[in-house]
């Protein structure tokens, strides 16, 4: 079977580097068409930046990294680098990439790669705000029908909120762009908290990055090992969550997760739970389902597949 054809759309951010250096370790099942940045964990020209580093240090110059949209549809931006450090990246010693930006803009390239590859062909990966995505839908509804499926790193349902105590992240920065994508009608993935806060990076799996003795692993060590300061502190949690890695482990391995079909809708008004992905576990509505919501993972596994791609750069 040829790779599968994928966009990372992506707010680098160390969980999305190790979740790009995933999908560039696995050139056998995926072609990563190209890289859109996002305004998220830190602005925009940060996260472009970042990616940019990251397919450095993989040693594919030869991925497009384009800069998409710098700010949420409908509110200002909120950052993170309470979680990531200033550059977003924080961590390990980085120098600035010397790979060109590409001059597209990251939503005309999502656009004009969906209206040229053949319907079913073109799997989206969000991993940030989805200000990127739904500004496609939006300035082109003609590609909606043409997207494979949409896998995404977002929302909550046990584990509720880590950015407010109703909304994750990435669907509180811009909830306006959420609600279009969940409401599309494109096949949706979604890897809440109740998943990832399963995928921790313990002190061992730190070290098996680490002991593979290549940049890339003395990197991904770094890396992680930054990122789980601000977990360890606020959650009493044994490491940090590897949140954005469950959307490309996904596709390697499905069968790594577990979930229900299910209604899930945005909440865009209410300023107390602006940004809750408000899922219907119980199957209480009579909503129609729009999404494979998962709730658990195999964490060995995912560590096992992980260690094993990264190991390969
Ligand atoms: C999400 O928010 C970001 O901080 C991470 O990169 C991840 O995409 C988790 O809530
Ligand atoms: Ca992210």
């Amino acid at each position: 079977m040829p790779p599968r054809k994928i966009i990372i759309d992506t707010d680098p951010g160390q969980d999305d580097a190790v979740a790009i250096l995933l999908a560039l370790g696995s050139p056998d099942e995926l072609e990563v068409l190209g890289i859109t940045a996002v305004a998220g964990n830190v602005p925009l020209a940060l996260t472009q930046k970042n990616a940019r580093i990251v397919c450095e240090l993989a040693d594919r110059t030869d991925i497009p990294v384009f800069a998409g949209c710098d700010a949420p549809l409908a509110h200002s931006l909120v950052t993170a680098e309470h979680v990531h450090g200033k550059t977003g990246l924080d961590g390990p010693q980085m120098d600035d990439p010397t790979m060109p930006l590409q001059e597209t803009h990251g939503v005309d390239f999502i656009i004009e790669t969906l209206r040229r590859e053949a319907a079913d062909n073109v799997t989206l990966v969000p991993m940030g705000p989805l200000t990127n995505i739904a500004t496609a839908f939006q300035k082109a509804p003609d590609i909606v029908e043409k997207v494979r499926e949409i896998v995404l790193m977002g929302g909550a349902y046990f584990e509720v909120g880590n950015i407010t105590p109703a909304a994750e992240f990435n669907i509180y920065v811009d909830p306006e762009a959420a609600e279009i994508v969940f409401k599309s009608g494109v096949p949706l993935v979604v890897m809440p908290l109740d998943v990832t806060h399963k995928a921790l990076v313990t002190a061992p799996r730190v070290d098996a990055f680490r002991k593979m003795g290549t940049r890339v692993g003395e990197m991904v060590a770094a890396w992680t090992d930054f990122f789980e300061r601000f977990d360890k502190a606020k959650y009493g949690s044994k490491g940090a969550p590897l949140h954005d890695p469950c959307t490309v482990a996904y596709l390697l391995q499905p069968e790594l997760f577990s979930g229900r079909t299910i209604n899930v809708e945005i909440e865009v008004k209410s300023p107390l739970t602006r940004g809750m992905t408000v899922a219907d576990w119980w199957y209480v509505t009579d909503r129609d389902a729009n999404a494979l919501f998962m709730g658990d993972v195999d964490a060995d596994g995912f560590f096992n597949l992980l260690t094993e791609r990264i190991a390969r750069l």
